[in-house]
Protein backbone atom coordinates (compact mmCIF):
# COMPACT_ATOMS: atom_id res chain seq x y z
CA UNK A 1 0.00 0.00 0.00
CA UNK A 2 2.90 2.07 0.84
CA UNK A 3 4.49 1.91 -2.54
CA UNK A 4 0.73 2.27 -4.22
CA UNK A 5 1.02 5.74 -2.45
CA UNK A 6 4.96 6.18 -3.86
CA UNK A 7 4.17 5.59 -7.16
CA UNK A 8 0.95 7.82 -7.04
CA UNK A 9 3.14 10.52 -5.87
CA UNK A 10 5.96 9.66 -8.82
CA UNK A 11 3.31 9.69 -11.41
CA UNK A 12 2.03 13.37 -10.35
CA UNK A 13 5.68 14.18 -10.25
CA UNK A 14 6.09 13.15 -13.62
CA UNK A 15 3.24 14.70 -14.62
CA UNK A 16 4.25 18.40 -13.96
CA UNK A 17 5.26 20.51 -17.20
CA UNK A 18 9.43 20.24 -18.04
CA UNK A 19 9.99 23.40 -16.56
CA UNK A 20 8.37 22.98 -13.19
CA UNK A 21 9.30 19.45 -13.10
CA UNK A 22 13.10 20.91 -13.52
CA UNK A 23 12.02 23.90 -10.89
CA UNK A 24 11.14 20.81 -8.53
CA UNK A 25 14.10 18.38 -9.47
CA UNK A 26 16.54 21.16 -8.47
CA UNK A 27 15.02 21.72 -4.74
CA UNK A 28 15.12 18.05 -4.03
CA UNK A 29 12.10 16.55 -4.89
CA UNK A 30 13.08 13.45 -6.87
CA UNK A 31 15.66 13.04 -4.17
CA UNK A 32 12.83 13.31 -1.80
CA UNK A 33 10.77 10.39 -3.57
CA UNK A 34 13.60 8.65 -3.42
CA UNK A 35 14.22 8.95 0.71
CA UNK A 36 10.77 8.04 0.80
CA UNK A 37 11.10 4.61 -0.87
CA UNK A 38 14.15 3.86 1.16
CA UNK A 39 11.81 5.00 4.85
CA UNK A 40 9.62 2.59 2.85
CA UNK A 41 11.80 -0.10 3.21
CA UNK A 42 12.88 0.22 6.61
CA UNK A 43 9.11 0.56 7.95
CA UNK A 44 8.53 -2.64 6.18
CA UNK A 45 11.22 -4.67 8.25
CA UNK A 46 8.43 -3.88 11.20
CA UNK A 47 5.32 -4.48 9.48
CA UNK A 48 6.81 -7.80 7.30
CA UNK A 49 8.00 -9.17 10.98
CA UNK A 50 4.66 -8.06 12.27
CA UNK A 51 2.54 -9.88 9.46
CA UNK A 52 4.72 -12.63 10.08
CA UNK A 53 3.11 -13.56 13.30
CA UNK A 54 -0.49 -13.19 11.59
CA UNK A 55 -1.91 -16.50 11.84
CA UNK A 56 -3.55 -16.62 8.00
CA UNK A 57 -6.45 -19.20 8.66
CA UNK A 58 -7.43 -15.78 11.37
CA UNK A 59 -7.65 -13.23 8.16
CA UNK A 60 -11.13 -12.45 6.99
CA UNK A 61 -9.65 -10.51 3.59
CA UNK A 62 -6.06 -11.33 2.75
CA UNK A 63 -5.96 -8.14 0.64
CA UNK A 64 -4.92 -4.94 2.64
CA UNK A 65 -7.04 -1.72 1.86
CA UNK A 66 -6.63 1.51 2.46
CA UNK A 67 -8.48 1.18 6.02
CA UNK A 68 -5.38 -1.06 6.39
CA UNK A 69 -3.04 0.90 6.13
CA UNK A 70 -4.35 3.84 7.62
CA UNK A 71 -4.26 1.40 10.67
CA UNK A 72 -0.59 0.17 10.54
CA UNK A 73 1.01 3.77 10.10
CA UNK A 74 -1.52 4.62 13.39
CA UNK A 75 0.49 1.48 14.66
CA UNK A 76 3.64 2.76 13.53
CA UNK A 77 2.61 6.29 15.70
CA UNK A 78 1.47 4.56 18.51
CA UNK A 79 5.01 2.68 18.51
CA UNK A 80 6.52 6.13 19.27
CA UNK A 81 3.74 7.20 21.44
CA UNK A 82 3.74 3.98 23.88
CA UNK A 83 7.44 2.30 23.15
CA UNK A 84 10.08 5.17 22.10
CA UNK A 85 12.16 8.16 23.68
CA UNK A 86 10.20 10.91 21.88
CA UNK A 87 7.16 9.71 22.89
CA UNK A 88 8.05 9.91 26.76
CA UNK A 89 6.85 13.60 26.90
CA UNK A 90 3.23 12.90 26.20
CA UNK A 91 3.18 9.78 27.45
CA UNK A 92 3.97 11.30 30.88
CA UNK A 93 1.86 13.87 30.55
CA UNK A 94 -1.50 11.64 30.53
CA UNK A 95 -0.26 9.01 32.38
CA UNK A 96 1.17 10.57 35.30
CA UNK A 97 -2.20 11.37 36.93
CA UNK A 98 -3.57 7.89 36.13
CA UNK A 99 -0.23 6.76 37.79
CA UNK A 100 -0.30 9.06 40.88
CA UNK A 101 -3.74 7.82 41.95
CA UNK A 102 -2.85 3.99 41.71
CA UNK A 103 0.50 4.46 43.47
CA UNK A 104 -1.58 5.65 46.91
CA UNK A 105 -4.31 3.19 46.47
CA UNK A 106 -3.68 -0.35 47.97
CA UNK A 107 -2.31 -3.27 45.38
CA UNK A 108 -5.67 -4.83 43.59
CA UNK A 109 -7.22 -5.99 40.19
CA UNK A 110 -6.67 -3.31 37.53
CA UNK A 111 -8.28 -4.05 34.16
CA UNK A 112 -7.11 -1.10 30.75
CA UNK A 113 -9.66 -1.62 28.65
CA UNK A 114 -9.23 -0.44 25.05
CA UNK A 115 -5.29 -0.75 25.91
CA UNK A 116 -3.46 -0.39 22.30
CA UNK A 117 0.11 -1.18 22.75
CA UNK A 118 -0.42 -1.36 26.06
CA UNK A 119 2.56 0.94 27.60
CA UNK A 120 0.02 2.08 30.21
CA UNK A 121 -1.19 -1.06 31.18
CA UNK A 122 2.34 -2.21 31.33
CA UNK A 123 3.35 0.56 33.62
CA UNK A 124 0.51 -0.33 36.13
CA UNK A 125 1.61 -3.68 36.63
CA UNK A 126 5.44 -2.69 37.18
CA UNK A 127 3.53 -1.14 40.49
CA UNK A 128 2.56 -4.50 41.99
CA UNK A 129 -1.12 -4.33 40.33
CA UNK A 130 -2.39 -7.29 39.04
CA UNK A 131 -3.14 -5.85 35.46
CA UNK A 132 -5.58 -7.22 32.14
CA UNK A 133 -5.00 -5.47 28.99
CA UNK A 134 -8.12 -5.62 26.81
CA UNK A 135 -7.63 -4.48 23.29
CA UNK A 136 -10.20 -5.89 20.52
CA UNK A 137 -8.20 -4.50 17.36
CA UNK A 138 -6.31 -7.04 16.04
CA UNK A 139 -3.72 -5.29 14.58
CA UNK A 140 -2.52 -3.63 18.23
CA UNK A 141 -2.56 -6.68 19.54
CA UNK A 142 -0.31 -8.09 16.48
CA UNK A 143 2.01 -5.07 16.85
CA UNK A 144 2.38 -5.74 20.85
CA UNK A 145 3.09 -9.49 19.79
CA UNK A 146 5.63 -8.25 18.18
CA UNK A 147 7.28 -6.54 20.94
CA UNK A 148 7.03 -8.94 23.37
CA UNK A 149 8.02 -12.18 20.86
CA UNK A 150 10.77 -10.24 18.48
CA UNK A 151 12.40 -8.22 21.06
CA UNK A 152 15.45 -8.42 22.84
CA UNK A 153 17.53 -5.22 23.58
CA UNK A 154 16.23 -1.60 23.97
CA UNK A 155 15.98 0.53 20.71
CA UNK A 156 16.38 -2.51 18.75
CA UNK A 157 14.04 -1.60 15.97
CA UNK A 158 13.37 1.61 13.59
CA UNK A 159 11.06 2.93 12.28
CA UNK A 160 10.40 6.21 10.14
CA UNK A 161 6.68 6.65 11.84
CA UNK A 162 5.63 10.43 9.93
CA UNK A 163 7.15 9.89 6.63
CA UNK A 164 3.41 8.95 5.20
CA UNK A 165 1.92 12.42 5.73
CA UNK A 166 4.18 15.28 3.75
CA UNK A 167 1.99 18.22 4.54
CA UNK A 168 3.15 20.31 7.90
CA UNK A 169 6.38 19.45 7.62
CA UNK A 170 9.85 21.65 8.28
CA UNK A 171 12.62 19.62 6.65
CA UNK A 172 13.40 16.05 5.03
CA UNK A 173 15.54 16.00 8.69
CA UNK A 174 11.95 16.42 10.13
CA UNK A 175 10.26 14.11 7.91
CA UNK A 176 12.34 11.31 7.50
CA UNK A 177 13.89 11.33 10.94
CA UNK A 178 13.98 7.83 12.39
CA UNK A 179 12.65 6.69 15.96
CA UNK A 180 14.10 3.20 17.40
CA UNK A 181 12.23 1.76 19.99
CA UNK A 182 11.36 0.04 22.31
CA UNK A 183 12.91 2.39 25.49
CA UNK A 184 12.55 -0.49 27.55
CA UNK A 185 11.88 -4.25 26.29
CA UNK A 186 8.24 -5.44 27.92
CA UNK A 187 8.46 -8.66 29.24
CA UNK A 188 5.59 -10.86 29.95
CA UNK A 189 5.42 -11.07 33.54
CA UNK A 190 3.07 -12.05 36.17
CA UNK A 191 1.28 -8.94 36.92
CA UNK A 192 0.52 -8.42 33.25
CA UNK A 193 -2.12 -10.63 31.24
CA UNK A 194 -4.45 -10.00 28.48
CA UNK A 195 -7.99 -10.19 27.23
CA UNK A 196 -7.92 -10.08 23.50
CA UNK A 197 -11.56 -9.33 22.19
CA UNK A 198 -14.40 -7.10 22.99
CA UNK A 199 -14.29 -5.48 26.36
CA UNK A 200 -18.51 -6.36 26.63
CA UNK A 201 -17.33 -9.87 26.67
CA UNK A 202 -14.94 -9.76 29.43
CA UNK A 203 -17.34 -11.50 31.99
CA UNK A 204 -18.41 -9.30 34.44
CA UNK A 205 -18.30 -12.32 37.18
CA UNK A 206 -14.42 -11.29 37.38
CA UNK A 207 -14.66 -7.90 39.58
CA UNK A 208 -11.93 -5.44 39.74
CA UNK A 209 -10.98 -3.18 42.18
CA UNK A 210 -9.64 -0.17 39.67
CA UNK A 211 -10.88 0.30 35.84
CA UNK A 212 -8.38 2.44 33.45
CA UNK A 213 -9.99 4.10 30.75
CA UNK A 214 -7.39 6.53 28.59
CA UNK A 215 -8.99 7.84 25.32
CA UNK A 216 -11.31 4.89 25.46
CA UNK A 217 -14.76 6.12 26.24
CA UNK A 218 -15.30 7.89 23.64
CA UNK A 219 -14.87 5.32 20.71
CA UNK A 220 -18.01 3.88 22.32
CA UNK A 221 -21.13 3.55 20.35
CA UNK A 222 -23.44 3.53 23.09
CA UNK A 223 -21.89 5.52 25.96
CA UNK A 224 -24.80 3.62 28.59
CA UNK A 225 -23.60 0.10 27.49
CA UNK A 226 -19.85 1.25 28.01
CA UNK A 227 -20.26 2.96 31.77
CA UNK A 228 -22.90 0.37 32.78
CA UNK A 229 -20.03 -2.55 31.63
CA UNK A 230 -17.24 -0.59 33.95
CA UNK A 231 -19.61 -0.17 36.54
CA UNK A 232 -20.53 -4.39 36.42
CA UNK A 233 -16.94 -4.97 36.11
CA UNK A 234 -16.08 -3.15 39.27
CA UNK A 235 -16.21 -4.72 42.74
CA UNK A 236 -18.66 -2.77 45.11
CA UNK A 237 -16.33 0.75 46.32
CA UNK A 238 -13.86 -0.05 42.99
CA UNK A 239 -12.33 2.88 41.10
CA UNK A 240 -13.06 3.68 37.49
CA UNK A 241 -10.21 6.05 36.50
CA UNK A 242 -10.31 8.23 33.08
CA UNK A 243 -8.44 10.20 30.85
CA UNK A 244 -9.42 11.17 27.78
CA UNK A 245 -11.48 13.55 25.06
CA UNK A 246 -15.15 13.16 23.92
CA UNK A 247 -14.12 12.28 20.42
CA UNK A 248 -17.16 10.25 19.00
CA UNK A 249 -16.55 8.14 17.49
CA UNK A 250 -13.40 6.45 15.01
CA UNK A 251 -15.54 3.71 14.39
CA UNK A 252 -19.11 4.66 12.80
CA UNK A 253 -22.42 6.76 14.35
CA UNK A 254 -22.27 6.65 17.82
CA UNK A 255 -25.95 6.40 18.91
CA UNK A 256 -25.42 9.14 21.65
CA UNK A 257 -22.82 11.71 21.33
CA UNK A 258 -22.70 13.05 24.97
CA UNK A 259 -21.45 17.09 26.38
CA UNK A 260 -18.94 16.52 29.13
CA UNK A 261 -21.65 17.19 31.79
CA UNK A 262 -24.14 14.54 29.92
CA UNK A 263 -21.11 12.18 30.65
CA UNK A 264 -20.87 13.12 34.29
CA UNK A 265 -24.87 12.76 35.08
CA UNK A 266 -24.79 9.40 33.26
CA UNK A 267 -22.54 8.10 35.39
CA UNK A 268 -23.96 9.04 38.60
CA UNK A 269 -27.13 7.36 37.60
CA UNK A 270 -25.24 4.52 36.65
CA UNK A 271 -23.48 4.34 40.06
CA UNK A 272 -20.29 6.64 40.11
CA UNK A 273 -19.76 8.83 42.65
CA UNK A 274 -16.85 11.19 41.20
CA UNK A 275 -14.39 12.22 43.27
CA UNK A 276 -14.75 16.10 43.46
CA UNK A 277 -12.05 18.95 43.27
CA UNK A 278 -12.15 20.22 46.94
CA UNK A 279 -11.08 16.21 47.90
CA UNK A 280 -7.09 14.63 47.69
CA UNK A 281 -5.13 16.63 44.92
CA UNK A 282 -4.21 12.98 43.20
CA UNK A 283 -7.97 12.35 42.79
CA UNK A 284 -9.41 15.84 41.96
CA UNK A 285 -10.96 16.15 38.51
CA UNK A 286 -8.82 17.97 36.16
CA UNK A 287 -8.37 19.25 32.66
CA UNK A 288 -5.29 18.23 31.10
CA UNK A 289 -4.04 19.66 27.85
CA UNK A 290 -2.66 16.94 25.75
CA UNK A 291 -1.45 15.57 21.98
CA UNK A 292 -1.92 12.11 21.09
CA UNK A 293 0.55 10.71 18.91
CA UNK A 294 1.59 13.48 18.26
CA UNK A 295 4.81 14.97 15.49
CA UNK A 296 6.77 16.73 17.74
CA UNK A 297 8.59 18.94 14.85
CA UNK A 298 5.31 18.90 12.71
CA UNK A 299 4.28 23.02 11.98
CA UNK A 300 0.71 21.38 13.25
CA UNK A 301 -0.75 20.83 16.62
CA UNK A 302 -3.76 18.69 18.00
CA UNK A 303 -4.11 19.48 21.71
CA UNK A 304 -6.96 17.77 23.07
CA UNK A 305 -7.92 19.77 26.31
CA UNK A 306 -8.58 15.94 28.15
CA UNK A 307 -10.76 15.22 30.96
CA UNK A 308 -9.43 13.61 33.96
CA UNK A 309 -11.66 12.12 36.63
CA UNK A 310 -11.78 9.18 39.51
CA UNK A 311 -15.04 7.53 40.37
CA UNK A 312 -16.47 5.09 42.93
CA UNK A 313 -18.57 2.31 42.41
CA UNK A 314 -21.45 3.25 44.73
CA UNK A 315 -24.51 0.49 45.27
CA UNK A 316 -27.91 1.75 45.28
C1 LIG B 1 -8.32 5.89 20.89
S1 LIG B 1 -7.61 4.32 21.13
C2 LIG B 1 -6.75 4.50 22.67
C3 LIG B 1 -5.78 3.39 22.90
C4 LIG B 1 -5.00 3.50 24.22
N1 LIG B 1 -5.87 3.60 25.36
C5 LIG B 1 -4.09 4.67 24.15
O1 LIG B 1 -4.32 5.68 24.82
O2 LIG B 1 -3.12 4.60 23.38
C6 LIG B 1 -9.00 3.37 21.61
C7 LIG B 1 -8.68 1.89 21.64
O3 LIG B 1 -9.82 1.19 22.13
C8 LIG B 1 -9.95 -0.01 21.39
N2 LIG B 1 -11.36 -0.43 21.50
C9 LIG B 1 -12.45 0.20 20.99
N3 LIG B 1 -13.57 -0.48 21.30
C10 LIG B 1 -13.18 -1.57 22.03
C11 LIG B 1 -13.88 -2.64 22.64
N4 LIG B 1 -15.21 -2.74 22.55
N5 LIG B 1 -13.17 -3.56 23.31
C12 LIG B 1 -11.81 -3.45 23.44
N6 LIG B 1 -11.09 -2.46 22.85
C13 LIG B 1 -11.76 -1.53 22.16
C14 LIG B 1 -9.53 0.39 19.99
O4 LIG B 1 -9.15 -0.74 19.20
C15 LIG B 1 -8.36 1.32 20.27
O5 LIG B 1 -7.13 0.64 20.34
Amino acid sequence: MANVKLSDMKTSYASLGRAHKRMAYDIGYAKKLNLLNDAINTNGRVTSAIADLVDPGSLDSPDPDSADFGRVVEALKHFVRDWSEEGREERERIFSPILNVLREQPKGKVLVPGAGLCRLAWEISQLGHQTTANELSYFMNLAFEFLLKRTSTPNEHTVHPYVHWFSHQRSNATLFRPVKFPDVVPSSNETLCFFHGDFFSIPTEDKFDYVVTLFFIDTSLNIISTLEQIHALLRPGGLWINLGPLLWTSGGQAQLELNLEEVLRLSEKIGFRIFERTADPTTAPKTIPCEYTSDKSAMMKWIYQAEFWVAQKVCH
